[in-house]
């Protein structure tokens, strides 16, 4: 079997885990054009002397090896503008857009034949930038019903031509400020989690006993572990996160490690723009893979300033000059949100110890560039402006203000079952699994639900049903004025900035 048909193969099974054992080499970029972020010059700009009119939206790759490891502020801002910029550009064929021969699919597979035409709201090319869905009330925003992607993983060899969901769970847009605390935030929590289970594992081979070990980070439960003297361990009691115990804060469902790793599944997606570090020669065998004529079309440092830019976007913050009677209505629901256990999964804020964020991360798979295969960056958080807003805990850390947990729950049942519409599971999680969202930045983030179908807050806190029955049930029972006190706080959840 050559490496391609073998890459295909796994489409089948589960990506990150086999891929995660294939061989890791450097990655080569061929061409590249050497960027300046030391004197602060965008790294991706049209070259205006020379074209003015040049159709295509990418004329300078960003070399990977021009960015400082320890970037100062200024260096950051250029890498930042320069992910801005390709978060903006509308792709054209001239930068390599369409995917003749490539489907959607995450890992990189042929199509049986070539596609009918280049684009379709179904299995994509659905879009042309990465802002035309990311952009309510701004760019990097959430987006309306109509920016709704079609996510299938289950039909990674054939297009479909339908909306109907046998064929992909439909998902609303949501918004990536803060994104880069979240990240933080996993990652801390999965290197927690993993060292509970390392620790359990020798302390059961020296006891030579079995451990139950409650799994725990940040104040967040995530089930049960049973670690055996001969070294297994028994993963059927965890909770709200896979057994190899990565927190994966992306996607909705929960299913993705880290914005590298989504900005290279959603360029392919959306616009048909591959990725070298997933589709280049190292694992398909080619610089071309989907044979649209165009080598290379990302690049690692392409990715790098794409990732720069969403990990850098302010987190949502809260409405202030709010009028006397918003104030008292906001101060009474944000007791009720409380009194509800709304907090128990929407938890207020997580502490996270560190602001410093490191690309490539370290939880990442083969196909996503990884740490240790370039020199890591490290991007300090803390010399951005917002950072000076972030309250600190008695230890020092951040406290990230999420209103979230990056858990996942059962959400929806048979008899409430507004959010049970999807009809694939994803990753083996199951179809009525999905994480907890994040309610920072609710108030500028409508329609709801995973599948944006839901215009009213109450509408989507009545279709809360699964592990939060309760909660949904104590919300119902509300009177008229409290169910308005709580939406008076939902909408002091803002990203406009004060
Ligand atoms: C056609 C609309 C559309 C386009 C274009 C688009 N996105 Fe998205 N984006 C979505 C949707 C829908 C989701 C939610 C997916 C889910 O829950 O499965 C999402 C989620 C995300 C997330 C995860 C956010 C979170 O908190 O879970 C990231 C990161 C992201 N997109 C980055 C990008 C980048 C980078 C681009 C451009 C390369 C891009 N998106 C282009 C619609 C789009
Ligand atoms: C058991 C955990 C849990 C509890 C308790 C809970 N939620 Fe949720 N919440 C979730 C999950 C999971 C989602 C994502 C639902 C989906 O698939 O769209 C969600 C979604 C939401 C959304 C929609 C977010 C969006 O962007 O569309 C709102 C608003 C919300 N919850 C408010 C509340 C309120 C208010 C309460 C208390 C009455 C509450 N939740 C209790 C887990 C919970």
């Amino acid at each position: 079997m050559n490496r391609l048909s073998r890459l295909v193969k796994l489409s089948n099974v589960r990506v990150t885990t086999s891929l995660l054992m294939t061989t890791a080499l450097m990655i080569t970029t061929p061409h590249v054009i050497t960027s300046a972020f030391a004197n602060e010059r965008p790294a991706t700009n049209v070259d205006q002397n020379a074209t003015p009119w040049t159709e295509q939206a990418i004329t300078q790759h960003i070399d990977q090896s021009s960015i400082a490891e320890q970037p100062n502020k200024q260096q950051l801002r250029a890498l930042i503008k320069a992910g801005e910029q390709l978060f903006n550009a509308r792709f054209t064929t001239l930068d390599g857009v369409g995917r003749p021969m490539s489907t959607q699919a995450i890992i990189p597979t042929k199509r049986r034949r070539p596609a009918r035409q280049e684009f379709s709201r179904t299995a994509g090319l659905d879009a042309n930038a990465c802002a035309s869905c990311h952009n309510q009330p701004f760019i990097g925003g959430a987006g309306d019903f109509s920016a709704n992607v079609f996510v299938s993983e289950g039909f990674n060899h054939a297009d479909f031509d339908t909306t109907d969901p046998q064929f992909s769970n439909e998902r609303n847009t949501n918004h990536l400020f803060g994104a880069g605390l979240i990240e933080l935030l996993a990652r801390e929590m999965s290197t927690e989690l993993i060292q509970q289970r390392n620790t359990a594992l020798v302390e059961a081979r020296e006891t030579q006993t079995t451990i139950k070990l409650a799994l725990q980070t940040k104040g967040v439960s995530f089930g049960e572990l049973l670690v055996h003297a001969d070294g297994t361990v028994d993963t059927h009691k965890i909770e709200g996160v896979d057994a190899d115990l990565i927190i994966k804060p992306f996607s909705q469902k929960g299913v993705i490690t880290s914005l590298r790793q989504f900005s290279i599944n959603a360029l392919n997606h959306h616009h048909g723009m591959q990725a070298s570090e997933r589709f280049g020669a190292r694992w398909t065998g080619s610089d071309d893979f989907d044979e649209d004529n165009h080598n290379n079309e990302i690049q690692a440092g392409d990715i790098s300033a794409l990732v720069a830019w969403q990990a850098s976007l302010a987190p949502p913050s809260v409405k202030q000059n709010l009028n006397a009677d918003w104030q008292q209505a906001a101060m009474r629901g944000s007791s009720v949100f409380d009194q509800l256990s709304c907090n128990s999964c929407h938890k207020r804020s997580l502490p996270l110890k560190s602001l410093v964020f490191t690309d490539p991360g370290p939880f990442d798979a083969a196909g996503t560039l990884r740490s240790g295969e370039v020199p890591n960056a490290h991007y300090d958080l803390a010399m951005l402006d917002w950072a000076k807003q972030l309250p600190q805990d008695e230890n020092g850390h951040w406290l990230v203000p999420l209103f979230g947990d990056l858990k996942r729950y059962v959400i929806a049942d048979k008899k409430i079952a507004t959010l049970a519409n999807e009809l694939l599971s994803q990753r083996f999680v199951e179809r009525n699994v999905f994480q907890t969202s994040e309610l920072w930045g609710i108030a500028d983030t409508d329609p709801y639900g995973h599948r944006g179908d839901l215009s009213t807050l109450s509408e989507v806190i009545t279709a809360h049903g699964g592990q939060a029955t309760d909660a949904r049930n104590a919300w119902l029972a509300l009177s008229d004025n409290e169910k308005s006190d709580l939406t008076a706080f939902l909408k002091t959840l803002t990203i406009q900035q004060p």
